[in-house]
């Protein structure tokens, strides 16, 4: 039943959907890093609903208020608690999912899991809950900016369109150009125009986000459960809605010979060991190695929609259910700076704990 993610830098997020509030308690940060509110209210606003017509209605602020931690902007090193109120939840909307299970959602499950659940906006399930994580994400961004690391990602395809743009060099005001999050222009309208269609027809669409962490040094990553690359793939699969993970060249790599498919080594000019292709994702043996973190992660339709679907009710009756209330005609968009603060969470309580062994080893 655990609600925290990491280990030397940790989160516990907390809150429902239609509660009194969300939030995140962040343990293991180091002292006197200078965290700024308005950077971690700006993530929020990233990720908040109502901030475009290409997401759901629901208009909640996400103000957020930082309980502990942290004095005149910098950590204390002590546990940084942050709350959000929940302002705008309309339960009456959650009716007919209080008497039907919602296909691909999470109701049947919880109620499988604990017999009882928070039925309005879907309790728990809400992506509401990774408001949390964007919160306590800033805090992990904040710490890799002091060692140079940077994370940016975008929306890569919606339901087949599919962006072309050179990962290395794409910025985050590249990204929020436009409301759907995706930097090459010259697909977004269209893009954009497919999401609508969906949201107009009450239906819903899919699609892949991609990710990218630069400046990583090599040597993150725990031998042999803890690989960095099953850490990416947790931390992915974590967020609501996602079904599939990809490290480097991930699945289109299959279709490579080993020669096409390595990365070569070289001596960089400033004496630094690189690889001249980046196939690996920035990973090898489940060690970062020094070249860029990648990784694309696919999110399913979003599961509630407007059009009529069959379903049963909780004693297996069959009934027919239209959704109700508001929705992500495609949870793309608000999913991106979800996927940074992933990225960043476990690249921080990485780099915490490689540098108890760099101390360790010096030591010796
Ligand atoms: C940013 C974001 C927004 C989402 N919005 C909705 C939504 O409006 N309606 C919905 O049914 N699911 C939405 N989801 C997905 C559900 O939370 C998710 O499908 C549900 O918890 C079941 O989990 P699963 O899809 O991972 O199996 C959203 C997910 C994300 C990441």
């Amino acid at each position: 039943m655990s609600s925290t993610f990491g280990t030397a830098f940790r989160i516990t997020t907390f809150g429902e959907s239609h509660g009194g509030g969300l939030g995140v308690v962040v343990d293991g940060c180091p002292p006197r890093l200078a965290l700024d509110l308005e950077v971690i209210q700006r993530e929020l606003d990233r990720r908040r609903p109502g901030q475009s017509r290409l997401v759901t209605q629901r208009d909640e602020a996400d103000q957020v208020e930082i309980l502990s931690g942290v004095i005149d902007g910098f950590t204390l090193g002590t546990p940084i608690a942050m709350l959000i109120r929940n302002a705008d939840a309309r339960g009456k909307d959650y009716a007919d999912v209080a008497r039907a299970y919602r296909p691909s959602h999470a109701d049947f499950t919880y109620d499988a899991k604990y017999g009882i659940r928070a039925i309005a906006g879907g309790g728990r399930a809400s992506a509401r809950e990774t408001a949390g994580r964007v919160a306590g994400g800033c805090v992990a961004q904040a710490l890799l900016a002091t060692r140079g690391i940077a994370i940016v990602a975008w929306v890569d395809e919606v339901s087949g369109l599919v962006a072309d743009v050179d990962g290395e060099i794409v910025t985050r005001d590249d990204v929020d150009r436009n409301d759907l999050r995706c930097p090459d222009l010259a697909i977004a309208d269209a893009m954009i125009a497919r999401v609508e269609a969906a949201r107009k027809a009450g239906d819903s669409v899919g699609g892949t986000i991609r990710v990218v962490a630069r400046g990583v040094p090599a040597g993150l990553g725990e031998p042999v459960f803890d690989k960095l690359d099953a850490d990416v793939a947790k931390a992915m699969m974590s967020i609501p809605a996602v079904k599939g993970v990809e490290i480097g060249s991930g699945f289109a790599g299959t279709l490579m010979t080993g020669s096409e498919h390595n990365d070569l080594f070289y001596r960089r000019e400033d004496g630094r060991i690189g690889t001249r292709t980046n196939r690996s994702g920035g990973i090898q043996g489940g060690i970062s190695n020094g070249e860029s973190i990648t990784a694309r992660i696919a999110f399913k339709p979003t599961a509630t929609i407007i059009k009529p679907q069959e379903t049963v009710d909780r004693d297996g009756q069959p009934t027919i259910l239209a959704g109700r209330g508001r929705h992500d005609p495609c949870v793309l968009p608000r999913a991106v700076p979800i996927v940074e603060a992933m990225m960043a969470l476990l690249l921080a309580d990485h780099l915490l704990r490689q540098d108890r062994i760099i101390a360790v080893r010096g030591s010796l």
